[in-house]
């Protein structure tokens, strides 16, 4: 059974008083075929549909329908226990008591108390589901983080056609599973704390006047909300971005190279991974004019000087176990740049981007590129939109803080 599907989910099933009550029979035997445990809780309207010993045959657990029959703290521990939960068939009652905070019997408890995500499949007449007050319940549910799965359209219990027949069970499955894969992700991350840079800087010449580039920051912006997205703490450095900022993510807007390193080395001292996004000024005008140098000042040239390398500035302050990630944006020699880049800044993990080809580098979507490891591994990716690419650079960076170096 290992290899099933669910293989050790726990998961309760909440069956409500709907003629659909009969399908969660067939549902418990393909979630226990396919490896979870399963434990049912029925309202007192389902066991006028369906008896409880059917669903104690099929899951081969007790069936909870009486809060008060049964050991005292059942519903607390059961919702805590379980993985996730399931209401299948879910009538328009229970959603409107779910909404509502009520928990006035075994099935109502137990969601309220339930730790882990909620999926529900609803079962209704077309008026029910289509009432405004259905409506609102289904639109506070799904604010709170409720899945849904269904209803379809189709002939109904009542007679009449409509939107309101209960999802199929293969439906119904596809749904927990994805559900619970989400779960997965949004903890794959938890603990682990990510500083990411993005965007351009602009090294000024004077207060209107600026050396810089073209990146927009959504590849860096990519790599924070993915981050963020799998429950990591992330705290963004963003250099000059329209961009809006992330859900979950802490960010600091600096302008130009040496505020970024400022940013940078006040945060990595608490961080796990350190990706740096950011097309960073190489050189700055060596004069900063505090006033607006005037057309009349003649045809002067503009000295440079190198800005500081944000990388080596780090040296002695990195903690141990942090995982580094760097860009490569060239035009020409691509991987042997990279790989010269990758050794210089004692990166463990390297994304080589031509920024001339169609389809990669600054201003678009999309990028394609080149995951050079420090043990000399290539991946060379197709064009990928910058979301995609963000979530397999942070496979990557999980992968090497799992095995690479010592887990803090
Ligand atoms: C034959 C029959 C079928 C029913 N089917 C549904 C249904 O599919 N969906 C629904 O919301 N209510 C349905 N009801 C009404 C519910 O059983 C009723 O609202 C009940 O209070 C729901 O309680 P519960 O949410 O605690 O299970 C049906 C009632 C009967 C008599």
């Amino acid at each position: 059974m290992t290899g099933a599907r669910f293989h050790g989910v726990r998961l309760l099933l909440g069956v409500c008083g709907s003629i659909a009550a009969y399908k969660s029979v067939y549902l418990v035997r393909r979630l226990t075929e396919q490896g979870a445990t399963v434990h049912v809780a029925m309202t007192g309207a389902a066991t006028r549909f369906v008896t409880p010993l059917t669903f104690e045959t099929v899951s081969g657990n007790p069936v909870m329908t009486d809060l008060f029959s049964g050991p005292p703290n059942r519903h607390i521990e059961l919702a805590e226990a379980v993985d996730a939960a399931l209401v299948a068939p879910a009538t328009a009652n229970t959603l409107a008591r779910h909404a509502a905070g009520i928990a006035d019997d075994a099935l109502g408890t137990l969601l309220l108390a339930l730790r882990g995500p909620l999926l529900v499949a609803p079962a209704m007449d077309g008026g029910m589901w289509d009432h405004p007050a259905t409506r609102a319940n289904v639109d506070t549910l799904q604010a709170r983080g409720v899945a849904f799965v269904g209803p379809a359209s189709g002939p109904l219990a009542s007679g009449l056609e409509g939107v309101g027949r209960v999802a199929e069970v293969p439906e119904i499955l596809d749904a927990l599973e994805a559900m619970l894969a989400d779960v997965r992700v949004a903890a794959s991350m938890a603990g682990e704390h990510v500083l990411v840079t993005a965007g351009a800087t602009r090294e000024h010449l004077d207060p209107v006047r600026f050396l810089s580039n073209p990146s927009t920051g959504r590849m860096g912006f990519a790599v924070a909300a993915e981050a963020a997205r799998r429950g990591a703490r992330v705290t963004l450095v963003a250099g000059p971005s329209e961009l809006p900022t992330p859900p979950g993510c802490t960010r600091l807007d600096v302008t130009s190279a040496a505020d970024m390193a400022d940013a940078v080395r006040a945060h990595v001292g608490g961080a796990s991974m350190l990706v740096m996004c950011a097309a960073v000024s190489d050189f700055r005008p060596a004069v900063r004019h505090p006033h607006k140098v005037k057309k009349d000042a003649g045809e002067g040239h503009v000295a440079l000087e190198r800005t500081e390398d944000i990388l080596k500035s780090l040296a002695g302050r990195t903690p141990e176990g942090l995982v580094k990630v760097g860009f490569a944006a060239e035009t020409e020699d691509l991987l042997a740049h990279a790989r010269r880049k990758l050794v210089e800044k004692d990166l463990d993990l390297i994304v080589a981007n031509d920024v001339t080809q169609p389809g990669a580098g600054f201003r678009v979507a999309t990028n394609r590129a080149t995951l050079i490891g420090r043990d000399g591994s290539e991946q060379a990716l197709d064009i990928l939109p910058k979301a995609r690419l963000a979530a397999l650079i942070l496979d990557r960076a999980v992968a090497l803080r799992q095995s690479v170096r010592p887990a803090r």
